[in-house]
């Protein structure tokens, strides 16, 4: 397969790193996210390294503008969407009460609204071309609750819910849906929330979960969990009912929530 992959987020972590797995296998690539410097020196980047033809477009995914600026770019662009990549997230620690309004709303715009508009502003020509790939990062903690991360948490579960849905509307007509549900990964995003203390080597590389999720978008999988401490932890959130999960998560959000306070000031 090639022809041209969109990639959301692609200014830094994993989606950038997704960028460099899709040039280097032969894809044409429109990038996009809001910080156009960073999106320039990775589009010189892959286009002097693989010689792909690499556009960008800056677009604020939470804005209610953004999806229909890089709908327009696309169409501009001329070129087919051969693979979709909602790479793009948002995300915050704390309670919801204590969440401002407008995080809220940008992280729901960002990981929901703007992932579900984009699939659905390009999955009409990928059905028509009976050919298409869509990947969208989801999280494992799409697979429980996570109080303390209610805002994010819930909507990585809309991200696997939808993912998992559309992979099997979509059998027989050449469209796959994967969703890429990662652990914690070395990236900005966790870096801005304190991981608690978390070493770097219990985090994954960005550069080897990009390479998961090109495989798995590739092969056409409903799901991938890359690394194999997150497969074990997926196996075992399945395993137990969701009662136990919810009160065992929430005794951790309580205990932890002193010392995250003194950690973060
Ligand atoms: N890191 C982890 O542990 C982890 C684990 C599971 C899932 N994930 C998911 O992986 C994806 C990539 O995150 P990352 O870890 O690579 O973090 P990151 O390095 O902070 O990347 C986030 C990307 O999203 C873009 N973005 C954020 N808000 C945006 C907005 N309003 N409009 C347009 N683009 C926006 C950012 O670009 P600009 O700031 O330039 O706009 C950036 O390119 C996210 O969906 C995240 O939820 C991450």
């Amino acid at each position: 397969m090639s022809g041209t992959t969109l990639i959301t987020g692609a200014s830094s972590g994993i989606g950038a790193a997704l960028a460099r797995q899709f040039a280097a296998r032969g894809f044409d690539l429109v990038l996009t996210a809001r910080r156009e410097s960073r999106l320039e020196r990775l589009a010189e980047e892959l286009a002097s390294q693989y010689g792909r033809q690499v556009d960008i477009v800056g677009a604020d995914l939470a804005a209610s503008s953004g999806v229909a600026t890089v709908l327009r770019a696309v169409e501009t662009i001329g070129r087919p969407i051969e693979v979709l990549v909602n790479n793009a997230g948002a995300a915050a620690t704390g309670a919801f009460s204590e969440t401002d309004t407008e995080t809220a709303s940008d992280i729901v715009n960002v990981n929901v609204r703007a992932l579900t508009e984009l699939t659905s502003g390009l999955l009409p020509g990928m059905i028509e071309r009976a050919s298409g790939r869509i990947l969208n990062v989801a999280s494992v903690v799409s697979f429980a609750a996570v109080p303390g991360m209610a805002i994010y948490s819930a909507s990585k579960a809309y991200v696997l819910a939808l993912s998992e849905a559309l992979s099997e509307e979509l059998k027989g007509t050449g469209v796959t849906v994967t969703a890429l549900c990662p652990g914690l990964t070395q990236t900005e995003m966790v870096g801005s929330l304190d991981a608690n203390g978390m070493p770097p080597f219990a985090m994954a590389s960005a550069e080897s979960v990009a390479r998961a999720g090109y495989d798995a978008c590739m092969q056409g999988r409903a799901i991938e969990v890359p690394g194999v401490m997150n497969q074990a932890f997926v196996s075992w959130l399945e395993a137990n009912p969701r009662w136990f999960l919810r009160n065992l998560s929430g005794a951790a959000a309580r205990f932890t929530a002193p010392f995250r306070r003194i950690v973060g000031g």
